[in-house]
């Protein structure tokens, strides 16, 4: 068993390659993908992206070390390339606790796979769409930054999906970059958002080409949506444990 309090593996937190992508002015701007361009520069493109990015990753390993439960399943669905499995991993309280790692990323998995590699738990590493994945014996369920890019109509059949497959007690990490009913805080917060990225050394011009590149790829909800959708799939305790301006994790409960 892992030591406790050990922190991601570093490569998956740490910057590697610089994130230049959107650095240069392009005539016309592709919708964004999770290809091999984003994934030579992924962990630095995330870590300067969303504000409480590795604060988000290393407690959902903690709340997976409270929740796991012998002989259970736990899952990441959208893993891209393992960050938030190999927190969980860090955290398992039980030797005889599966991890599965799902991601429709064939780029995504490859490298995932090289840097899962070596000490700790094994992983099941699916290259799928997390709307085909079958859940079964789930005591924790992770979506870091996946279900907005989800067709909003698929959104509550998956979560219905989930909580179907969960033990009772299990537990749902949902972190997501939202947005605010009121205009106003709206604008705020994705002004605070921005103001964040240029401090992380984006220019104007990267932060505007990457917003465009997302525009109806990525499809933020309200924190009040989320809420709603979760009970409705039948989740209870339903609590948001982290904010920072446009971005947010809840935990929700199946109940016992
Ligand atoms: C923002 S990244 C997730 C970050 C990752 N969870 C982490 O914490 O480092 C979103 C990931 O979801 C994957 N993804 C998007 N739609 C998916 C789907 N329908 N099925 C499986 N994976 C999906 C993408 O390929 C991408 O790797």
């Amino acid at each position: 068993m892992a030591a406790r309090h050990t922190p991601p593996d570093a490569r998956m937190t740490s910057p590697g390659p610089r994130d230049r992508i959107y650095a240069t002015a392009r005539d016309n701007v592709e919708p964004f993908r999770f290809d091999e361009a984003v994934v030579r520069v992924f962990p630095d493109m995330i870590r300067r992206s969303v504000p409480g990015y590795a604060t988000m990753v290393e407690m959902t390993g903690v709340i997976a070390g409270r929740y796991a439960q012998p002989g259970s399943n736990l899952y990441d669905l959208g893993c891209s390339l393992g960050a938030v499995t190999l927190a969980m991993r860090h955290q398992l309280p039980h030797a005889d606790c599966t991890l599965v790692a799902v991601d429709n990323s064939p780029a995504m998995i490859a490298q995932a796979r090289t840097l899962l590699a070596g000490d700790g738990a094994p992983v099941d590493l699916r290259c799928e769409d997390i709307r085909d994945t079958r859940f079964a014996r789930a005591s924790v369920v992770a979506l870091n930054f996946t279900l907005q890019f989800i067709d909003p109509a698929d959104r509550p059949a998956l979560l219905a999906r989930i909580a179907d497959g969960m033990l009772p007690g299990g537990a749902l990490v949902l972190s997501e970059k939202i947005r605010y009913a009121d205009a106003h805080e709206q604008q705020l917060n994705e002004a605070l958002h921005h103001a964040f990225k240029r401090a992380e050394g984006y220019s104007d011009l990267e932060i505007a080409q990457k917003r465009s590149a997302l525009e109806r790829v990525l499809v933020p909800d309200t924190l009040d949506e989320h809420v709603a959708r979760l009970a409705a799939a039948g989740f209870t305790d339903i609590t948001p444990w982290f904010r920072c301006f446009n971005f947010a994790s809840l935990i929700a409960r199946k109940p016992q």
